[in-house]
């Protein structure tokens, strides 16, 4: 296995295996920034029933750590299909002040604001790798 807090050529970090990750909770990565030991980038990955995605661990509210948050089921319409991204229609719920988002895109239940999404695969020995930047913004459906 790939030790943890490997990055690779196209800057994805080994974030541990997918067995570390519980169904339907967020759980709280950090990636030390290159160069520079006092930055981090917080994400959150969130296994949904052996489906990954990772998001910005920083609520667009007022900065509370989404991984304490709960995960709840969604309506949504305008979902976008990619590899190694959830299942349509779960969010997770800030504990502090109960906003939501939509894990795979990122999109706050206000319909207004919203937090990065990362990309994250599972290679052959079943490590999960999430992408050091976020991914660019989901353009609305029209
Ligand atoms: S800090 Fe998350 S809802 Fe207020």
């Amino acid at each position: 296995m790939v030790q943890v807090g490997t990055v690779s050529s196209d800057n994805y970090f080994c974030a541990g295996l997918k067995s570390d990750y519980t169904y339907s909770y967020a759980k709280r990565c950090i990636i030390p920034a290159k160069g520079h030991p006092n930055e981090s980038t917080k994400i959150a990955i969130v296994n949904n029933n052996g489906r990954f995605t990772a998001i910005q661990n920083q609520c667009a509210h007022m900065g509370n750590p989404l991984h304490t948050g709960y995960m709840t089921d969604i309506d949504i319409e305008d979902v976008v299909g990619a590899e190694g991204a959830c299942s349509p229609g779960l969010a997770v719920v800030c504990s502090r002040h109960m906003w939501s988002f939509d894990v795979q895109t990122g999109k706050c239940g206000n319909g207004t604001d919203s937090i990065h999404v990362y990309g994250v695969r599972v290679d052959e020995q079943d490590c999960v790798w999430v992408s050091v930047e976020p991914l660019p913004a989901t353009p609305k459906a029209v």
